[in-house]
């Protein structure tokens, strides 16, 4: 046995043995309690049955009355400005990373067109693309939802609030250092994973200042019971920098190993770090914004340690007729179709929640965002597990299918909830309306008119382009030639999305600037929870 992979089993070792104590404890604790009067816990004394959207509609809507809840006004003052700091990056690299995926996508079928930098080739726009919208975008902007919701949820003020502006401005130096290393062609050459390593030292210490103010204020919290978001963010913000640490050790692992390594971390960002993130976010938002309950507690709890038992071995799929060793891809089909489990558990509880509410969609923008984010997460997946299988994989591998599926997972799924989270908690953390709400509705069309456009340009197409690669009668070229009309579809669908994001970070900028009223701010008080301590 190699070093590398006896160092890999040993350090699984020691993090299962961590998870093992965490599963006693909360049985132990009775953490693991399967009532539903637990699912509460994320009101205050009151608050239940009261639609809660500051955001987008008239506060004289006669039909849901809406309601600020003065109670938390003092959590939120602790909260707003490391907030602030990690969203106003997070839309800054949205806006760029946008630009960047828009160019790459136009320069996949008017290739002469901005050919004359290096900087400006595919290659690198690509590059800088994901690396922005991952970790600028999606990561910092899930962050500041885990600063909010967090206090919020257990009841206590955000504990060492000048953390997350630290590790947000740290974070900031590592991307742009980052951004200008990939356009000059300084990447580590390995998917999800371009940032130098000499530079990922800088974005591992940047996060470590997100950990303990998470952890610490759990640990302060005023109610007996952690939520079911409180498991899946405290889980994610301990499996990430392992993941992260680990795949950027360098001149470790090489060749098949390397890209063993590569994909178990890429498809880990998405399974162990983004939708853990993005789904408690959905367990806390849907019920709040409804005022009720989620649907089934216990499920919500069985979803979370399904995913943490199951998720981790899924990347190697990404590897199948690739040079590693059968078992080990086989694990990764068996580990993928499993992932039926907890995703229907999360679709059953979030879907069934929202189905019994539809009159909150009406009114409110925010929960039509994260209650599509939510079927996003469920179709993604189960297309995920389906094309793992074999049979499936071989026909969409290597095609623009897997750039459509990339995006109705890391865009449609985080993007929207992110976009509803952050239309919901502005106004609390600004202590101001919108200025202009009508707009966050034809911020709602046009991204999900534009993501439509894309995602059924690439499905389609990529399947033709499979079915062509693999008929030995027809040259390669035809699977090339063909695709021109979805690529083209992709750009349209994606000029659309860009023009949403464009439109969301004035929105967001003007918010900043004070461009719209106060809204009435009630002294902050303590809170009482609806759960007893
Ligand atoms: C926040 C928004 C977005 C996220 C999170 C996101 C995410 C991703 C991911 C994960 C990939 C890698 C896909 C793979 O290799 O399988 C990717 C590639 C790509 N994205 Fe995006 N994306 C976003 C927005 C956009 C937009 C607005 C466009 C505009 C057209 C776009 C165009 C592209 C292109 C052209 C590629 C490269 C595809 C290839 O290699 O053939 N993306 N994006």
């Amino acid at each position: 046995m190699g070093l590398t992979i006896g160092l890999l089993l040993a350090l699984s070792f020691v993090v299962s043995l961590f998870a093992l104590a965490f599963l006693i404890w909360a049985v132990s604790s009775r953490q693991m309690s399967f009532d539903q009067a637990q699912a509460r816990t994320i009101f205050v004394a009151g608050e239940e049955g009261r639609p809660d959207d500051p955001g987008t509609a008239p506060e004289t809507d006669e039909k849901v009355p809406h309601h600020y809840d003065p109670a938390r006004a003092g959590i939120d003052s602790v909260s707003a400005r490391p907030v602030t700091a990690l969203l106003a990056s997070a839309v800054s690299w949205l806006v760029l990373g946008s630009l960047f995926g828009l160019t790459a996508s136009l320069k996949l079928h008017w290739p002469d067109w901005l050919d004359s930098a290096a900087w400006l080739t595919f290659g690198r726009v690509r590059t800088l693309h994901l690396t922005l919208v991952i970790y600028g975008w999606s990561s910092l902007g899930l962050i500041a939802i885990v600063m909010w919701v967090a206090p919020r949820m257990f009841h206590t003020k955000l504990r060492h609030p000048n953390l997350p502006i630290i590790g947000a401005v740290l974070w900031n130096v590592a991307l742009v250092v980052g951004t200008v290393a990939i356009a000059n062609g300084w990447t580590d050459g390995e998917e999800w994973l371009e940032i130098p390593w000499q530079v990922d030292i800088l974005l591992a210490v940047a996060g470590s200042f997100f950990v303990l103010p998470l952890l610490r204020t759990a640990a302060a919290r005023n109610v007996r019971h952690i939520y079911v978001t409180g498991w899946y963010w405290m889980a994610a913000i301990c499996w990430f920098p392992v993941l992260f640490v680990v795949a950027n050790v360098p001149y470790v692992f090489m060749g098949a190993e390397q890209a063993t390594v590569n994909w178990w971390f890429a498809h880990n960002v998405l399974g162990l770090w983004l939708t853990p993130l993005a789904v408690g976010a959905g367990y806390y938002f849907i019920p709040k914004i409804i005022g009720k309950p989620i649907y089934s507690y216990s499920l919500s709890l069985l979803g979370f340690w399904a995913l943490a038992l199951f998720y981790s071995q899924v990347g190697i799929h990404h590897l199948i007729g690739g040079p590693v060793p059968t078992w080990v891809v086989t694990l990764s089909i068996v580990h993928s179709v499993m992932m039926f489990v907890p995703v229907i558990a999360v679709a059953i509880n979030q879907h069934v929640t929202v189905a019994q509410n539809s009159w909150a969609l009406k009114t409110s923008v925010p929960l039509r965002f994260i209650s599509l984010g939510a079927v996003c997460y469920t179709l993604a997946s189960f297309q995920g597990s389906v094309g793992a299988i074999r049979s499936i994989n071989t026909v969409v591998h290597f095609t623009q299918y897997t750039v459509g599926h990339a995006h109705l997972g890391a865009y449609a799924f985080v993007s929207f909830t992110l976009f509803g989270a952050i239309y919901h908690m502005m106004p609390r953390v600004t202590g101001r309306a919108w200025p202009w709400p009508r707009t966050i509705t034809l911020h709602f069309w046009l991204v999900v008119a534009g993501f439509g456009i894309y995602f059924f340009s690439l499905t389609i197409g990529g399947v033709f382009q499979g079915l062509a690669m693999l008929d030995a009668t027809r040259p390669f070229e035809d699977s090339v030639t063909l695709l021109k009309p979805y690529l083209e579809g992709r750009s349209v669908g994606g000029a659309l999305m860009t023009a949403g994001h464009l439109l969301f970070s004035a929105h967001f900028t003007a918010m900043l600037l004070r461009r719209s009223p106060e809204v009435p701010h009630p002294a902050p008080m303590a809170t009482t929870p609806a759960v007893a301590a």
